[in-house]
């Protein structure tokens, strides 16, 4: 090889390896996190004497005007400031020349990255939280309007009891709500600032950690350097709050995909959320709820390759941990784009309530009410009323009928034992009696809906 194409592969490999080394392409978005530490860390050597006067002065308004920089497009990202610490320093040292140099005293990258994203996924958790009480919302006004629609209330995707569809969708709100809950209390968790860490094990210098952490808005300054450099538990955290709450925008997803589908037609979505066919003229596919039932997956990726990023890592920082951000990054924007197109599908939704009312005749959905009534009314053990409910079944079969539609002498011929019950059991066959009389806490009947859907608004008041 002569000695110029050698020196070109050199280059190139040099390129290459700036390129692996470097994450200023995906941790710019964290660039307002990095200037607001900066800016808060100039504050605290200042008040405690490291930093003149003038000098943090002169590091905040050029602070402030490479923010300028960056968000009227003006910046130039390169590879040759390898992260968006150094690049941001490097821009404040050529506008202000000397102090630019002095900021970095007595921190490292390890402990700004950490305070970085940290305050990243912090204000992600409070958004998505304010995001995910919207979709609780949404949930709880369409279920206050079909507290008395009947529904067919599944187990194994067999018809089982009679619900109200508003209680059906009050699940979801419940579970929306636990993962509000859960975005909530990881918050509070890792409340706490890193910086001031420096690179593993502290400093000499004498830093004030109290104060930095208040101006960013933390509880207080995480309590073991070493231990705050290398933690990526935070950013664990939300990533399997995302899932959890994507399983349930995937769950919601693959009912209205069954709903909207020929066989059920309980639901149709608006136009906007269905695609054509490019070959089955008559098609419309429900491409937005399949794509948030598939986007589940990515997330769950992101959540198992960053706990495999962590599982092997020595004491403290290591590079490895660059590998963090893309996957939190990727699905935040998941989360985010996802609950609110959720939320407008829900909120769009049109309910067709007489094909949900209709399938609850098919399926004997109030046969649990027969074997109920011999219970209550004639003492007899659940088994035995369980065996003679099953006749009456096999007689509603043979005449091609639903339990709520046999005559009272068609349910007294299905048995010998039977031959005598009263004919009040029609009315406790009675579809809507059936779900009007599960009035146990947390049950379906449309008054236990009702209050629930009253604690829910008082909820979302606060
Ligand atoms: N770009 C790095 C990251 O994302 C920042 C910390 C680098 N620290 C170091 N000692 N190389 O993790």
């Amino acid at each position: 090889m002569s000695n110029q194409s050698n020196q070109i592969l050199k280059n190139t490999n040099a390129q290459i390896l700036d390129e692996f080394n470097a994450s200023i392409m995906f941790d710019k978005e964290l660039y307002a996190q990095d200037i607001k530490g900066s800016i808060a860390h100039s504050q605290m050597l200042a008040e405690q004497g490291i930093l003149t006067l003038e000098e943090q002065k002169a590091i905040e308004t050029g602070l402030l005007q490479v923010k300028n920089e960056i968000e009227s497009g003006e910046f130039k990202f390169s590879l040759a400031y390898e992260d968006i610490h150094m690049a941001v320093e490097t821009r404040l040292t050529e506008i202000i020349g000397e102090p630019g140099k002095r900021l970095h005293t007595a921190r490292s990258r390890n402990d700004q990255v950490a305070t970085d994203f940290r305050l990243y996924v912090q204000d992600k958790s409070l958004s998505i939280k304010a995001q995910l009480k919207e979709l609780v919302e949404t949930f709880v006004s369409v279920a206050s309007k079909h507290t008395t629609t009947l529904i067919p209330g599944m187990t194994h995707l067999q018809h089982a009891q009679p619900l109200n569809f508003g209680y059906h969708l009050l699940a979801y709100a419940n579970m929306f709500k636990r993962d509000f809950e859960r975005f909530e209390s990881s918050y509070e968790r890792n409340n706490y600032c890193p910086l001031g860490s420096a690179a593993l094990a502290g400093t000499p210098h004498n830093i004030n950690r109290v104060s930095t952490s208040q101006k960013l808005g933390f509880i207080a300054p995480t309590s073991h350097a070493m231990d705050t450099v290398s933690d990526r538990d935070f950013a664990l955290e939300i990533l399997f709050n995302i899932s959890t709450a994507m399983m349930h925008i995937s769950r919601i997803s693959e009912e209205l995909i069954l709903w909207s589908s020929y066989e059920f037609q309980f639901v149709r979505m608006s136009d906007e959320y269905a695609t054509t066919s490019s070959i089955m003229p008559q098609k419309k596919n429900p491409d937005v709820p399949e794509l948030l039932r598939g986007k589940t997956g990515r997330v769950y990726g992101n959540l198992i390759s960053l706990f495999t990023v962590m599982k092997g890592l020595p004491l403290a920082y290591n590079k490895d941990t660059q590998e963090d951000k893309e996957g939190v990054f990727d699905s935040v924007k998941t989360m985010e784009i996802s609950i609110s197109i959720l939320n407008e599908v829900i909120k769009t939704m049109i309910v067709n309530v007489d094909k949900m009312q209709n399938a609850c005749k098919i399926g004997h959905l109030s046969a649990t009410d027969f074997a109920d009534y011999l219970v209550t009314k004639q003492n007899m053990p659940f088994r035995t009323a369980y065996y003679l409910t099953k006749d009456v079944v096999t007689k509603a079969n043979s005449l091609n009928k639903d339990i709520s539609e046999l005559n009272i002498d068609e349910i007294r011929s299905s048995n010998e034992e039977l031959k005598d019950i009263n004919e009040e059991i029609l009315m406790f066959l009675d579809l809507r009696n059936s779900m009007n009389a599960r009035t146990s806490l947390g049950g379906t009947a449309t008054s236990q809906t009702v209050s629930q859907i009253e604690i829910f608004k008082e909820w979302l008041k606060n």
